[in-house]
């Protein structure tokens, strides 16, 4: 079989991170880079050892052998270049989070079917061997009956992290962080009956913290915060009715985590400790099986699928409604 031919859009710090991920997966070459400085695209290409190297999204896409597109750009330039991507026939991998509300989310997801065309938002969490071992737990009734998730993601960001303080582009909190413990909580308990939220925004509308409460049948609920100005602990659990699992920080990049569950003795002095691999920088399990979904010629991943994503958009889209921007 031959390798799938992948172009990759932008050249900031997360696409040098997975850029070298997906350059070890099998399957995959990444034959070029586009930047919006073709010298910037030169560079990363040297660096790299990418055959080409472009200033142009269009040349990328035009050019017809090749087969996938990975978009690492600021959020709020996903949804347009994603669509671009998908009307150019190309297999489309876009950085989390996929676009900037639901709506937009569907039409990439619409168009992607229609064409029939592979498109995922590269949530890595959900591919993290701590995550995956999390819900072999709580389906094998190791806790019980889940019954509430606590996950946070508050780190403040540098002042020259530019893209993440300008609400033009990767900015604000919930999209870039809060977008981690709502896929989560979603992992667990599907769509809330309703969603309770408060948090601080500045005067241009930049969402700069969130707490917030997913309430789910049951009484079963998630408590969750986000922050770029502030941190907020890193972990993440989730507990039921017999024991509880918990996800040392930072709870989405993980491949540890503690079971408290079985007799009273390991529930509260020795939990079951889990170590598992890190492979590259963390992203080379979901891109082998990106890699592997593309060659089998489905449209979405069964692990984040269409459905999934917009529901989290729907909660993201939520929470956005019931933050107060400030007065005046
Ligand atoms: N999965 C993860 O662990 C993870 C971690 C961090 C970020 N992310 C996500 O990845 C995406 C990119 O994040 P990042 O930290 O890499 O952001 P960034 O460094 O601010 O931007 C990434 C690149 O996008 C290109 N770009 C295109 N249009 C741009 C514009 N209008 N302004 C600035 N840059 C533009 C730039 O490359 P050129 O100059 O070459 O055009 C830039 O280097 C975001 O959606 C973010 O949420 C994911």
């Amino acid at each position: 079989v031959n390798a799938q031919r992948w172009g990759v859009i932008g050249t900031g710090t997360i696409s040098r991170t997975v850029v070298s991920d997906l350059q070890s997966c099998d399957g995959a070459e990444v034959v070029i880079v586009q930047s919006r400085d073709v010298e910037k695209a030169n560079l990363f290409a040297e660096e790299f050892g990418i055959a080409a190297a472009t200033g142009s999204i269009e040349e990328l896409l035009a050019d017809s052998s090749i087969d996938a597109v990975y978009i690492a750009t600021p959020f709020a330039t996903h949804h347009a270049i994603a669509r671009q991507a998908l009307l150019a026939d190309k297999h489309v991998l876009v950085e989390k989070p996929l676009a900037m509300n639901a709506a937009e989310v569907e039409d990439l997801f619409a168009l992607a079917a229609e064409r029939g065309i592979f498109l995922m938002e590269a949530m890595w969490m959900k591919f993290n061997p701590a995550f995956r071992r999390l819900h072999a737990e709580i389906a094998a009734g190791r806790i019980g009956d889940p019954k509430s998730v606590r996950a946070s993601f508050g780190i403040p960001q540098p002042p020259a992290m530019e893209s993440r303080w300008d609400i033009a582009r990767s900015g604000g909190s919930l999209l870039d962080q809060g977008i981690y413990p709502v896929t989560l909580a979603y992992s667990v308990f599907g769509a809330p009956l309703s969603v309770h939220a408060a948090g601080e925004t500045r005067e241009d509308g930049l969402d700069l913290a969130q707490h917030f409460t997913l309430e789910f049948s049951e009484g079963r609920f998630a408590q969750c915060a986000s922050s770029m100005t502030t941190f907020y602990d890193l972990s993440a659990a989730v507990s039921g009715t017999e024991g509880w699992i918990a996800l040392p920080g930072p709870f989405w990049a993980r491949t540890k985590l503690q079971v408290h569950a079985g007799d009273t003795a390991t529930i509260f002095h020795s939990p079951m400790a889990v170590e598992l691999e890190r492979e590259g920088n963390g992203y080379v399990p979901m891109l082998r099986e990106v890699i592997a979904a593309i060659r089998a010629g489905v449209t979405e991943h069964p692990v984040h699928p269409a459905a999934d994503t917009v529901a989290v958009f729907r909660i993201l889209d939520a929470i956005r409604g019931q933050l107060v921007a400030p007065a005046g």
